[in-house]
């Protein structure tokens, strides 16, 4: 082999990055949307409607679910779409500081130093619009449980390369299919569809790059590394998911708590949505050899395989 073709071959993945990086830009620039103008803020909220599609309650299918009032019923999704929320303005802090660290005093021409700030700039939105968005949904505020704000405070403070981009990518996809199906949803609150449908639109973008991030910092990444790493994503993504819909909607839809948290603790009904729409990103993750033993282990807790 020459030099040259030495060189070549070392320049093209970098020359596939760029090309994944101006291409993101390109599409923000054509589509991308200011929720403070596309959102109805104004409409007073409507209790006829759902917050979430209901088949996506922790609780759909439960005998508790089946005693519920309509009235009931749509109060919890909408409790619960709050949370949903709010637990996403959590992950995308964390997410923005990751990428913010990450970029740090790296080259301002390259075209994936100007994405990574304009996917800063997306989140930034987005966590804005998901605060009215609970907001308007008449909750309160949402926090993961005290364990898991404190390890996320640490993650977001130190995590690095593919444990940062595999974990960004989890948080987004199990996102993602919820959205998708609340998006479409007539039963959904219309506000709620806009604010699901721009965050499907934008986040398409922020998937395809987290996935080419943690393709490329694993390239050439040993065993103990990827065995590492394969861990505190699996770890991440355990808290993520368990802290999406808090166990303080019940309360706050009006229903009796103890025997809420006890029949969506055993829903085989919504572990098996969650586990059939996450069965992409698990593909995702075993092509990129992040599926080690312990790792799955956590995943089947989170019931997502
Ligand atoms: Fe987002
Ligand atoms: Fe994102």
């Amino acid at each position: 082999m020459t030099s040259a073709e030495t060189h070549d071959r070392a320049a093209q993945p970098r020359r596939d990055r760029d090309a994944v990086a101006r291409r993101l830009l390109d599409s923000s620039e054509a589509l991308s949307y200011d929720p403070v103008r596309e959102v109805d803020w104004d409409t007073p909220l409507d209790e006829g409607f759902h917050g979430t599609s209901p088949e996506w309650s922790t609780l759909y299918g439960t005998p508790y679910w089946q005693e519920m009032t309509p009235e009931q019923q749509r109060a919890l999704t909408r409790q619960e779409a709050a949370s949903v929320a709010s637990t996403g303005i959590w992950f995308e802090m964390i997410l923005q500081q990751m990428v913010l660290r990450d970029f740090y005093a790296k080259d301002p021409t390259d075209p994936a130093f100007q994405w990574a700030l304009t996917e800063i700039a997306d989140e930034c939105r987005h966590s804005i619009m998901f605060a009215r968005g609970a907001q308007k949904l008449g909750a309160p505020a949402y926090r993961p449980r005290r364990l898991v704000v404190e390890l996320g405070r640490a993650f977001k403070t130190v995590a690095v390369g593919e444990a940062a981009y595999a974990a960004i990518l989890v948080a987004e996809e199990v996102l993602d299919v919820m959205q998708r199906d609340w998006m479409r949803d007539e039963r959904v609150a219309p506000f709620v569809r806009t604010i699901n449908n721009i965050h499907v639109i934008e986040e398409s973008r922020h998937m395809e790059f987290a996935r080419e991030e943690t393709r490329a910092r694993l390239a050439g990444a040993g065993w103990p590394r990827r065995q590492f790493n394969a861990l505190v994503v699996a770890i991440a993504s355990y808290c993520i998911v368990t802290s999406m819909v808090s166990e303080k909607v019940y309360a706050n839809a009006g229903l009796d708590p103890e025997r809420a948290i006890r029949e969506a603790r055993a829903n085989e009904h919504h572990r098996s949505m969650l586990r059939s729409s996450c069965a992409g990103l698990m593909g995702f993750l075993h092509s990129a050899g992040l599926l080690t033993r312990a790792a799955t282990w956590f995943y089947r807790r989170a019931n997502l395989i």
